[in-house]
């Protein structure tokens, strides 16, 4: 293996709070051990395209420059979660696209930028391309990042505590205002197609009822819920949905795919408000929180997180380790294939504890009428 002397690190996917506690972590880590650090901009466009980027697409990373920036939302380098190099979208004459692999290139450009090692920071999209990148040779270290909770080898990854925590804020305001208007308000919140986020942010705050992908629903054990709270004297009901829900028996609700991209959801919980509004007749209004979860500050969980995470991916470089995403297994970080970490979705198990707490609280699922107590 070449001696380290130049690290590259980049950002790809969604963002997530904490990205730029990885940065910082990853570039003191580093320098603290010689090496140089040197940030990729927009995944790894910077590299691929320099033309495009008035500083060449690179940013050496110095103590200086990651001053400060823990506690910031996003991510100083950028993000993308389009043009993966490995599947590149490119429009032939005819009109039609053909995904190229463009590996061969990216490769040609971290050796063009003495990059030795690559800590790479995303979710299965971008763990997948650094999993590529590692089998051409390239010395590679995952860190896994995704507010959806739903990487299947790490117990969490940071941006997920501040999409739960802002997401139940929002939860706590849109009950009083439910409260005041005797109205049912459904909360769609993102997470693809796992229901971490809405089933986390939904107890948390207090939800009647709470859809997520891993529990087909029908809306009449929820409509029932709905009139069951009124008969007890509670005219308004907070139902949480996650993005990426289904109806038993239909199908996940989609706004689109662009060439190149993964689907875009959307749309479920203004759905489900209609329904509902139908089968109660209450009135009843729909909030979509989508990239406010992503955005904003991280929590104080999220920014350690981020940190432990990047020091320990210098760590795995120090100690000859390749291949592999760094994985929180409290107490402690360990590392895993990257391949083994992209092999499957984390999704809520229908049987785990939260869900046994959700159903003894009476919380509704929507795939059983309520008890009649
Ligand atoms: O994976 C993170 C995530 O925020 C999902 O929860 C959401 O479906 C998706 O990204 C949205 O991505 P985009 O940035 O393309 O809107």
């Amino acid at each position: 293996m070449t001696e380290i002397k130049r690290v590259g690190i980049s950002t790809g996917g969604g963002d997530a709070p904490g990205l730029n506690a990885v940065i910082r972590s990853v570039t003191l880590a580093s320098r603290n051990r010689g090496w140089d650090v040197v940030g990729i901009r927009d995944g790894f466009n910077g590299l691929m395209f320099p033309d495009e980027y008035i500083d060449g697409g690179l940013i050496e990373l110095t103590r200086e420059s990651v001053r400060g920036i823990s506690h910031l939302g996003g991510t100083i380098l950028g993000s993308t979660n389009r043009g993966n190099p490995t599947a590149y979208p490119m429009q032939q004459d005819d009109g039609t696209w053909l995904e190229v692999d463009r590996t061969p290139e990216l490769l040609g450009r971290f050796a063009d930028a003495g990059i030795d090692a690559l800590v790479t920071v995303g979710g299965d999209g971008s763990l997948t391309i650094g999993n590529q990148l590692h089998q051409h040779g390239l010395h590679v270290i995952g860190v896994p990042k995704t507010i959806d909770n739903d990487l299947d080898k790490t117990t969490a990854t940071f941006g997920f505590d501040t999409a739960v925590s802002f997401a139940s804020e929002c939860i706590d305001r849109l009950f009083t205002t439910a409260t005041s208007h005797g109205r049912i308000i459904v909360v769609e919140v993102m997470g693809r197609y796992a229901g971490w986020i809405a089933l986390h942010a939904g107890m948390a705050a207090g939800a009647h009822c709470i859809l997520i992908p891993e529990i087909p629903y029908d809306l009449a054990p929820i409509a029932a819920t709905i009139r069951q709270r009124e008969e007890r004297g509670a005219k308004f009901s907070i139902v949480v949905v996650a993005e990426g829900a289904v109806p038993a028996g239909g199908a996940v609700s989609t706004v689109g795919k662009a060439v190149g991209q993964a689907e875009q959801l959307g749309g479920v919980g203004s759905r489900v408000a209609t329904e509902l509004q139908e089968l109660t007749s209450k009135e009843s209004r729909s909030v979509v929180l989508g990239h406010l979860l992503r955005g904003g500050s991280p929590t104080a969980t999220d920014r350690l997180l981020g940190l432990r995470f990047g020091a320990a991916a210098v760590r795995a470089l120090v100690e000859g380790h390749d291949g592999v995403m760094v994985a929180l297994d409290p107490p402690t970080v360990t590392y895993v294939p990257l391949a083994e970490a992209v092999y499957r979705m984390k999704s809520v198990p229908p049987d785990c504890d939260t869900i046994l707490t959700a159903r003894d609280l009476g919380i509704n699922f929507g795939d059983r009428m309520p008890d009649t107590l």
